[in-house]
């Protein structure tokens, strides 16, 4: 299953990350806006937006929600979000043990924030724990082959594990189904990302805080040589664009008590 998660170490590496976020994001933006649209048309009482981040999607879901809040187990992101004054309220805490009373969100809008769960249906079952019972949680993270040709990459250059492992389908089917939370739409989409070089990418992981990989804090330092052998080896995926293409497979999912 999953490395334990040094929590603090994420906390303060996305912190880190804030104030770059929004404009390294890319990827996240445009799942963010799927996500948005899939979220059913009605008005809400209470909202979470759990792992808002730099709070880009506050002002989309405040539109929805008579009460906003943001929660973030960093609070640099935090801070950032609360920059924009789109919540009514802004609380640090843990996907995995909401400060929040049972039965209290009308909708729980989450995107590429629990695939950094140490124990991903510990989260489902908060989730559905501070759900009201008409309310919905929708939320998108990532699957199993996302960042395939980085991972590729890196085994070129050492042993270490420089890339999450993320669930495959099955696995988060049974996870929700561990957590006792039925599911009413879900899908599966591939995203790919382009970028001019290999410096380029692990910028822009970096800039947004994605750089850590769980459970694993010794990686080596990235030197002059192992960069060059990383940049080589990736170079069998550059498309006849020029580009390199970074694949991302996201799951999006409408989830209700
Ligand atoms: C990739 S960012 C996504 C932010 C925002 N949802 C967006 O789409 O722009 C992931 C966010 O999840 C937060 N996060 C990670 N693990 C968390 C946890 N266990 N509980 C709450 N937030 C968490 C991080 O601090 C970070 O702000």
């Amino acid at each position: 299953m999953f490395e334990q998660v040094d929590k603090q170490a994420l906390a303060e590496r996305f912190g880190k990350a804030a104030s770059s976020y929004d404009q390294y994001a890319l990827l996240q933006k445009e799942v963010g806006r799927n996500l948005l649209s899939l979220i059913p048309d009605e008005k809400y009482g209470n909202g979470l937006d759990l792992g808002c981040g730099s709070g880009f999607f506050l002002s989309n879901l405040q539109q929805l929600c008579n009460y906003l809040l943001a929660l973030d187990i960093s609070t640099g992101m935090l801070k950032q979000a609360g920059l924009r004054g789109d919540a009514q309220g802004y609380v640090c805490g843990d996907a995995e043990a909401l400060p929040l009373r049972s039965e209290s969100q009308d909708l729980v809008f989450s995107s590429l924030a629990l695939q950094w769960c140490h124990e991903p249906v510990q989260a489902f079952r908060e989730i559905k724990r501070v759900l009201t019972s008409q309310g919905y949680a929708l939320f998108a993270t990532l699957n199993e082959g996302s960042l395939f040709e980085l991972r590729d990459a890196w085994t070129a250059v050492d042993d270490y594990e420089h890339i999450n492992q993320f669930m495959g389908v099955s696995e988060l089917r049974s996870v929700l189904q561990e957590a006792g939370i039925r599911c009413k739409t879900w899908q599966v989409c591939r995203h790919v990302m382009h970028y001019a070089d290999v410096n380029t990418i692990l910028q822009s992981l970096k800039r947004i805080g994605a750089s850590q990989v769980n459970g694993e804090r010794h990686q080596g330092l990235l030197t002059r040589q192992k960069l060059l052998r990383l940049q080589q080896a990736y170079e069998r995926y550059r498309l006849p664009t020029g580009l390199l293409p970074v694949t991302y497979n996201v799951c999006y999912g409408v989830l209700h008590r």
